[in-house]
């Protein structure tokens, strides 16, 4: 892992950005005794087993076993590198990374503000040119469409004139540098090097973020002629595939879903009529970034995509993507050919939200597919249906939901339930859930010194605990580093963590749980997260780790006594090693005696 910025100022933004806060902004957490709980980012899941502790600035998941520190959680969240990740967090607690390379960043930054600044400008601008007086065909145009003004201006609905260089010379009287310009997207440059305006003679809908800053822009055309739609380049603020159009009004709405739909005018119409949770993806399937978003404003996502084929791909498409980042999702159907706006005007709110309600889940809309592709009728087909049907059931993690399900098709399809479980069981793998009771800690066939199972099991945990209490307190260090080395360490895993924690304390480098955590392998870190969460919770912290140097002291005498003791028995003969010996036992009865 390459690291070019001092430990201590790694150190600083780590601990600037809360790490409840930071994974707050990702996920919805729930208090939940001492820490917080919430449906894991990194896998598909339904009941929360991601676990974010703010004492201990670090999180955990007991279903897919990812954890760390805030740092490890942003490098998995936003898929960047350590240094990126640096980054982001020193932007977030505005701290002022050194020179260098972040004098470029800084650069970037100080651009990006100036980006939303001219998106600012020229969404008012389009504003005031939809509200002129003049303008009476847009703002018949909307009327005919039923925008009323207050949603209009709620929606900061524009127009970018015809004339071809309204916007650019209104921005130039703001003096902003042509080059800024040419890079929001919004001023094109023609062969002749003349500078004129990409949206003309469109509605304008400006895209904002959850902040309610502007980050681009979408722009209809009012007649048929195309493009329909021309919307504002990726920029250094705009991303399609990371915003959602009105997230920033849904995530504040009363409503525990959001409706997800194709377009800015089906999101316009339905908010019009008091459904306020719509938002629409910006011109391109949905992407898991965006599910990430929903997934944090939502406890149910319901798409709602027009009733045409290629409206239906795409919500399948959106199904399983939102499915496995582990979201609630339903799919409303929309009768015959129309989309939720003309739906919406036609037979009002009323109707819309039975459809909500009806909206199929995953399993139903996925078996009502099925049977759409097959004949249920024909025999051979039907066993085709209860393969693929079996094979949708397996997925489920509910069992209740898989029984409600099974039973279900048995009586639509006329199958016996039973061969439907039978063929559901053939494909449900044993589950390889977090069991945090049944940790197998064998001594890698080590103990045979020792029918002490139980015994050797205790000293591997206080060897761990010693391990945690050291990334809990790294101050404990001086008073272990003479009285115990990583050679000292029984358990293979755990000498291999130890020389990592004491090379990096010898060197004052510091390590944090999270880190023990995450260098701890497979279930053994799943091991530390429970003993850094629980049984490490002491009151005096020097006298605990004393305690366990004392009680692994005992341990290794107890180890070498019954040697020597195995020893002796098997050496009868040789009286010079069995005196050695007996002395030794006798020097290791004194130490005992001594802890
Ligand atoms: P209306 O036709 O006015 O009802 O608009 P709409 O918002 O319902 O659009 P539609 O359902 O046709 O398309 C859904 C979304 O796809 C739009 O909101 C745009 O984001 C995008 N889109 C549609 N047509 C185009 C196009 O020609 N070019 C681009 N880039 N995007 C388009
Ligand atoms: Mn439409």
């Amino acid at each position: 892992m390459e690291r070019f910025y001092p430990d201590e100022l790694i150190e600083e933004v780590r601990i600037s950005n809360d790490i409840i806060n930071v994974v707050g902004e990702y996920i919805q957490l729930k208090r939940k005794g001492k820490g917080y709980f919430g449906l894991c980012p990194f896998h598909n899941e339904k009941t929360p087993s991601f676990y974010v502790d703010q004492l201990k600035q670090l999180y955990y998941c007991f279903g897919c076993g990812n954890g760390g520190s805030v740092i490890q959680f942003i490098m998995a969240v936003e898929n960047l590198d350590y240094i990126e990740a640096i980054r982001l967090l020193a932007d977030k607690a505005k701290i002022i990374l050194p020179e260098g390379e972040d004098g470029e960043h800084k650069e970037i930054a100080k651009k990006k503000i100036e980006l939303i600044k001219i998106n600012v400008e020229a969404a008012r601008f389009f504003y005031e040119r939809l509200n002129d007086t003049q303008n009476s065909t847009v703002k018949g145009y909307l009327k005919e469409r039923g925008v009323s003004e207050n949603i209009s201006r709620k929606f900061g609905i524009g127009y970018s004139s015809t004339g071809g260089d309204a916007l650019y010379k209104y921005l130039k009287s703001k003096r902003y540098d042509d080059d800024i310009l040419l890079e929001s997207g919004l001023i094109l440059k023609s062969k002749q090097n003349t500078c004129y305006d990409r949206f003309r003679g469109r509605i304008m809908f400006p895209i904002f973020d959850l902040r309610g800053n502007v980050l681009g822009f979408g722009g209809r055309i009012l007649d048929n002629s195309q493009p329909k739609y021309m919307n504002s380049p990726e920029t250094l603020v705009y991303n399609k595939r990371k915003h959602l159009y009105a997230l920033n009004f849904a995530k504040n709405s009363s409503h525990k879903t959001i409706i997800v739909v194709e377009g800015y005018m089906d999101v316009i119409s339905l908010f019009q009529y008091g459904i306020t949770n719509a938002v629409a993806s910006l011109g391109t399937a949905l992407t898991d970034s965006q599910g990430r978003l929903l997934k944090k404003y939502t406890e149910e996502i319901i798409i709602a995509y027009d009733a045409d084929t290629a409206g239906m791909n795409a919500a399948m498409r959106g199904l399983d993507l939102l499915n496995n980042l582990g979201c609630n999702v339903k799919v409303l159907q929309i009768p015959e050919g129309k989309d939720p706006d003309e739906f919406i005007k036609k037979k009002g709110p009323g109707e819309f939200n039975t459809l909500v309600n009806k909206a199929l889940s995953l399993v139903d809309y996925k078996i009502k597919a099925l049977k759409n592709e097959i004949d249920t009728n024909n025999t051979d087909e039907k066993v085709i249906f209860l393969n693929k049907a079996a094979d949708l059931l397996s997925k489920m993690d509910n069992d209740m939901e898989r029984e409600m399900y099974i039973k279900k098709i048995a009586k639509e399809y006329e199958i016996s339930q039973e061969s439907i479980f039978a063929e559901v069981l053939k494909r449900i793998k044993p589950r390889m859930g977090f069991k945090p009771v049944a940790v197998n800690v064998e001594g890698k066939g080590k103990i045979k010194w020792s029918k002490d199972k139980g015994q050797f099991e205790r000293h591997v945990n206080n060897e761990r605990i010693l391990l945690s209490l050291l990334s809990i307190d790294n101050s404990l260090y001086k008073l272990v580093k003479d009285k115990v080395t990583p050679e000292y360490f029984e358990d293979e895993d755990n000498k291999k963590l130890a020389k990592i924690v004491f090379e990096r304390l010898e060197k004052n480098k510091g390590i944090v749980p999270a880190e023990l955590i995450n260098l701890a392998e497979g279930k053994v870190s799943n091991i530390f997260v429970r003993l850094i969460q629980g049984e490490c919770n002491f009151d005096d912290n020097i006298k605990a780790i004393m305690d366990i140097i004392k009680k692994t002291d005992l341990f290794k005498l107890e180890k070498r006594e019954k040697e020597i003791l195995d020893l002796l028995s098997s050496l009868t003969n040789k009286k010079e090693e069995t005196d050695s010996l007996k002395l030794e036992l006798q020097k290791i009865l004194y130490k005992k005696k001594s802890i």
